[in-house]
């Protein structure tokens, strides 16, 4: 006879333990509230999401990790976070954080599974909190020949999908973002694009030192309109292949199709490497706008980053 095992109802698998951390914050934080008796949350009027947000507050500013960030001039907090791609808030880069006040980003689920033994669904906070948080200042570049230098924190990609297991079959790694019509006022307008925004890489790409997963930058929390409450940061990559508000990170052993790459592939090849000598159908990418100053500058191989990768595309 199988041995079976019989579950009780309130039985939650190790993986949806909340990390020690975090359950410390949240007590420290509900203690600092007063609030640890019994029902004394719903009578405080707090919602569980507020209660998130304080818990998630309590990891940042993380420690910068020096052997990842160049000297550098960081853009302009205020700069980057008005300044936005975010197409599920609309296409006017400068009103998308005015537009994103319905948008829930806690609880928020993650659901990564594909060909991987130990598929897991964890939030996005858990994540944080088990992964450790650290603050890298990468470059950035848009695909739109714009570029600013932005302190993520976060954790490498590398670590979930080392916990996951991958299978010898995975190859490539696809992305899911969030698409929730009544929460996102841009959708309606762009009833035509393949959404939900997907996007994807190599194995080997998601599995480089350099790609991360960021919860937060400027040592906060992501602002909703840079991808809160996880988004990808791939730097060598323009930025449209950094999917924001993440809700499913799968494993494949096929080249995911993408929206950008679905809408224009010639415009937005999958591969996405920053290439100053490669123009793009419409203008050239041999130099970029500095967000915040206007400086025209030239564009970097690899946005700068080809010392790094050059095991990864050797050829
Ligand atoms: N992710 C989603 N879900 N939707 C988007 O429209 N735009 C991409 C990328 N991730 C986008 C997205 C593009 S084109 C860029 S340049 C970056 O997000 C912009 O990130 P930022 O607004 O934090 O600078």
């Amino acid at each position: 006879m199988p041995n079976l095992i019989f579950r009780p109802d309130w039985h939650l698998p190790e993986s949806r333990v909340t990390p020690e951390r975090a359950y410390r914050n949240r007590r420290k934080f509900l203690r600092e509230l007063g609030l640890t008796g019994g029902g004394l949350l719903a009578a405080s009027g707090l919602l569980e999401s507020d209660v998130h947000a304080a818990d998630a507050r309590q990891l940042y500013p993380a420690k910068r990790n020096i052997a990842f960030s160049p000297d550098l001039p960081l853009s302009k907090e205020k700069v980057f976070t008005t300044y936005n791609n975010f197409y599920e808030f609309g296409t006017d880069k400068e009103a998308v954080h005015q537009r994103v006040d319905k948008f829930v980003t806690a609880p928020w689920p993650v659901k990564i599974h594909g060909l991987c033994e130990k598929p897991v669904t964890l939030d996005a906070q858990e994540l944080a909190a088990e992964f450790g948080l650290e603050e890298r200042v990468y470059r950035f570049r848009c695909v739109e020949a714009w570029s600013a230098i932005v302190p993520w924190t976060g954790f490498e990609l590398r670590k979930l999908l080392e916990k996951v297991q991958p299978k010898a079959g995975a190859k490539f790694v696809k992305f899911v973002t969030a698409f929730r019509p009544e929460q996102m006022p841009g959708v309606a307008r762009l009833r035509g694009y393949p959404w939900p925004y997907t996007e994807g890489l190599t194995l080997g790409e998601a599995m480089h030192p350099l790609t991360m997963l960021a919860t937060g930058v400027y040592g906060k929390p992501l602002p909703k309109q840079n991808g809160a409450p996880i988004r990808l940061v791939v730097p060598w990559k323009y930025g449209f292949k950094s999917g924001k508000s993440l809700v499913e990170i799968e494993l494949t052993d096929k080249q995911p199709k993408t929206l950008w790459e679905t809408l224009s592939p010639e415009e937005y090849p999958f591969e996405a490497n920053v290439d100053p000598a490669i123009p793009h159908a419409r203008w050239s990418q041999a130099t970029e706008r500095v967000v915040d100053s206007g400086d025209r500058i030239r564009t970097l191989p690899l946005n700068g980053y080809a010392a790094q990768l050059s095991a990864l595309y050797k050829k």
